[in-house]
Order: C-alpha cells, then structure tokens, then sequence
C-alpha cells in the first residue's frame, strides 16, 4: 500500500487530467494554478458555472427514490426474491458478458459526470472540486472491476462464483463512488445488489444507478431502494437468501448490523481517525499544505482525513510549519457549492455531539492555532479549526469527529510519534512527511494502518494505484482492499473447474 512516487504510466494516474469529457480538466488543483490567460480556463468555468447554477433547483434523481422507497415488509421481500430470481441471468452471462456492461456503465458514468456534480453540490454539500475527482474514481472502479472479475473467471482451475445477492449499504459522504465501487465489485462477480443508499444522498446514488441501468444492467439484478422505516432496513440486511452485505460507515453500524444476524456475511469499511507524523527532515511548506488538504477537504468529512498531525523533534516546536499550516487552512473559502470560490462545503448536517465539542471545547493543555466559527445559523458552515498541545490519552487523540477540526501533537522521536498513532483503535490511513529514507523505512515497518504515504495527504485514494481499506477497528469483515487485486477475491466464491471426461 506504500505509494512513495507517481509512476506515470500507470492507468489512471492523471485521470482528472487526461480526460477528454468537457473541458473540466484542471478543476482539481491544478485549476487554481492555471495562469488566467490559458484559454482552457474560462472553458472551465463556464462548464462549472453551468453546473453550479443548476444545483439549487436539482431535481435529479427525485423520480428514482420516489419509485423504489418501499414501505412495507412484502414489498422487502419482493424486491429480495425477484434479485435473487434475475441473478441467475446475470451470473450466466459470464465474466465477459458482464465486463462489456461495466465497461459501458464507465462510460456512461463519464457522459453524466455533470449531472452527478449537480446532484452531489444540491444534495450532498460536494464542491466541485470534490466531486469531479469523486465521478473519476466511480468510473475508475467500473473498468478495474470489469477486468479483475475477467482475469480471475477461472484462476488455476479455480472458478469464480458469485456469492449471490450483495446488499449495498453505502455513505452519505461519498455519494457516487463508494455506492458504484461497491455494487459495481458485487455486480462484477455475478452477484445480483440491492442498493440502499444512505438517506442524505438517496438522488445521487439514485443518478449513480440510473447510469448503470442506462449501460445494460437489468433493474432486476441491480435494484435502487429506500426503506421507509428501521424495521424495513434490519429485515433486508438479516434476510437469509442474502449471501453478502458491503457496508461503509461507522464501526457502531457495522456492529449494529452483526446483531441483526449472527452469520451475517459483513464486508464494512468503517471509522477513521488518522494522522500525519512530519519529521524535521521534512519539506515543511509541502507537509503544512497536504496536511490541510487531508484535514478539511470535504470540511473533513472523509473516513480518510487527517484528523492529528503530528511533529517531530524540532518540528515540534517550528513557528514555520504552524505559520504555513493556517495560513494554508484560511486560504480556503468557506461556503455553498453552488458558489464557484468554495472549497470548503457545508456539513450534511448541523455540528452536534462530540463534533459539536471538538469545535468549541478545549481539554487541558490544548489552545486554539485557529480557532474554529460558525458561519451560518444551520450550523453546518464553520471556518475550520486546529487545537494544538492535544495531549496522548486524550479525548481529541482517540476519537474520530468526522468534521473540520484537526488536532496538533508533539513526539520527542519518530518511535514515539509511530506508538502516539499506533495507539489508536482505527488504523485506516496513515501519513508520514519525512526526507529521510531511513525515517520513511523506520515508519513503513512499523505503522498500523491500511494505507500509508509517504509525503502526501492521506485522502484520495486512486483505484488500482492505491487499494482502499484498514485495519484494526477500520475494517470489518473480510477485510480485502476496494480498487485493489484481493477485492473480488474476498467478494468471490471458488469451485473447482470441472474436469473433462
Ligand atoms: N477512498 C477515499 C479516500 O481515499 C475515502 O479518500
């Protein structure tokens, strides 16, 4: 998982960047960089401009969730018999068959990738310079899919068979491309999805089938529902003839969900708390803006985001990097997405709970290096905020807040910086900003976490490159990496191939 540089001629490196699909290339940060006389960025913004301007009113998606919110226990089992009655089509299809639908549905994800931006900004707070990349994964995930389910069809005399009806429990905070990883993978393998996105962004994961429906997969084998009730969502996840459930969310819910039945057959990604360790040794300019970055993207709401930094030594006490680091933070606009200066969006929701603490509370020996606002009466738009002097063993060291609110941590060596992170019950992504190849040796060996890099920001996570998944209390479940060569193997049944007699 270790990504130390970015070899250029590995498929999908530069996909925001190589795309052909209207000149939205550069949305990313590159956009910010680009000189005002180079003629693609006016191209640019009018293209996101017309797509911001049609967020407010998006009714995306609203005739697919009105159509399949069931609300009764038969209309549950229904839905259940007929994916399980279709799934024999699809699996028959075989591994070829199917990969010529997911190759389309890529490509008809890229021909909708606006209607996606305008259903995640409406719905979702996604900026566009979130979203864009996010639509890039999605269709990254369809062609990865589509050929790792190919190339493992018949392994060795091993036969690759679909486990049968995957139930699809995606979040809210990546609307698109974790709800199309995971029931692409599902799909990609013979199983037949019910997809039940999470409530807060029910029209983007709805626009998100619609264009795999649209690309040949039948509405029986791949079906969209809401469910109007708790009872409705426990009787679909606990339904025997269900032989996988793919969950993204806290590890609260994956818990939740094993109650529901004792051999449910659970694959979840689950919580993150993350940090990144940065050593002397280190480019403090780089590591002060990627740390930013990995913190309040998405105004931190990633399951990847730094939420502690940790400094080392001498760092521990530079003027520099905290000078640079807020700096870098304040950079940032606050605001909606349908405003083209955003690049920090509303929360799905007002700050509450222990978020709501993280923002205006201070434990002992902790100060303000930027102190957190609230910019509107919802609650939900708040200029960032970092604590130093986070104390180990505290509150803020442990817990993960999901928001925008980072914490900054001091270690006498780079050991006590790696036990400071080991610590932590999550192990999902890991940073290091360090020059030192021994230091970066040092770091790699002793780690705790799914995806570690190395003088990068911790977010962003690109398939097949960059395999996504955790350890410890960040994975339930078979724990294989989404984007990555184990995926569909852990997803996968396996038979022996039959012998010719
Ligand atoms: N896969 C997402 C990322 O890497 C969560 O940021």
């Amino acid at each position: 998982a270790s990504i130390r540089s970015v070899p250029a001629e590995v498929p999908g490196a530069n996909r925001v960047q190589d795309r052909t699909a209207p000149a939205a290339a550069g949305l990313t940060e590159g956009f910010l960089n680009t000189p005002d006389t180079d003629p693609s960025l006016a191209a640019n913004r009018a293209w996101g401009d017309a797509i911001r301007s049609r967020m407010k009113d998006s009714a995306l998606g609203n005739d697919t969730v009105a159509a399949n919110t069931l609300t009764t226990a038969a209309q549950v089992d229904d839905a259940i018999a007929t994916a399980v009655a279709a799934g024999e089509a699809w699996r028959a299809l075989g591994a070829e068959g199917r990969a010529a639908i997911l190759h389309r549905a890529g490509d008809v994800l890229e021909a909708r990738r606006a209607e996606l931006l305008e259903v995640m900004g409406s719905e979702a707070g996604k900026v566009i310079e979130q979203g864009d990349p996010e639509v890039s994964e999605a269709i990254d995930f369809a062609h990865y899919y589509a050929e790792s389910a190919r190339a493992l069809a018949d392994v060795d005399g091993a036969v690759m068979q679909p486990v049968g009806l995957t139930v699809v429990t995606p979040p809210w905070n990546f609307p698109v491309a974790i709800p199309a990883g995971s029931t692409l993978s599902a799909l990609a393998t013979g199983s037949p999805v019910i997809i039940k996105p999470a409530r807060q962004a029910r029209r983007s994961g709805a626009v998100m089938v619609e264009a795999l429906w649209e690309a040949g997969v039948p509405r029986e084998v791949l079906q969209y529902v809401q469910l109007d009730g708790r009872d409705l969502g426990t009787q679909l996840v606990s339904d025997p003839a269900v032989g996988r459930v793919i969950l993204t969310g806290g590890y609260e819910t994956a818990e939740l969900f094993r109650g529901f039945r004792k051999d449910l057959p659970l694959l979840a990604e689950t919580s993150g708390k993350n940090a990144i360790i940065v050593t002397p040794s280190a480019d403090l300019d780089l590591a002060a803006k990627d740390v930013a970055y990995a913190a309040f993207g998405h105004a931190g709401q990633k399951c990847s985001a730094a939420s502690l930094v940790v400094l080392v030594g001498s760092a521990a006490t530079s003027e520099r990097f905290r000078r640079q680091l807020v700096d870098a933070v304040r950079a940032y606009d606050v605001g909606t997405p349908e405003d083209g200066s955003t690049r920090i969006g509303p929360l799905i929701g007002p700050a509450e709970g222990k978020l709501l603490g993280a923002l205006t509370t201070l434990h002992a020996g902790e100060s303000w290096l930027l102190q957190p606002e609230k910019l509107d009466d919802a609650g939900q738009l708040w200029r960032p905020g970092i604590r130093d002097g986070v104390k180990r063993g505290s509150e803020f060291h442990k817990v993960e807040y999901f928001g925008p609110v980072l914490g900054v941590m001091t270690a006498d060596s780079l050991d006590e910086a790696i036990d400071v992170v080991n610590d932590i019950d999550y192990g999902l992504t890991s940073g290091l900003h360090s020059l030192d190849e021994d230091e970066i040796q040092t770091w790699l060996a002793a780690i705790q976490a799914g995806n570690v890099y190395v003088n990068r920001g911790t977010t962003g996570a690109i398939v097949q490159r960059q395999p996504f998944g955790g350890w410890k209390k960040a994975a339930v479940g078979a724990g294989s990496k989404a984007g990555g060569p184990n995926y569909l193997v852990g997803l996968a049944e396996w038979t022996d191939a039959p012998v010719a007699s």
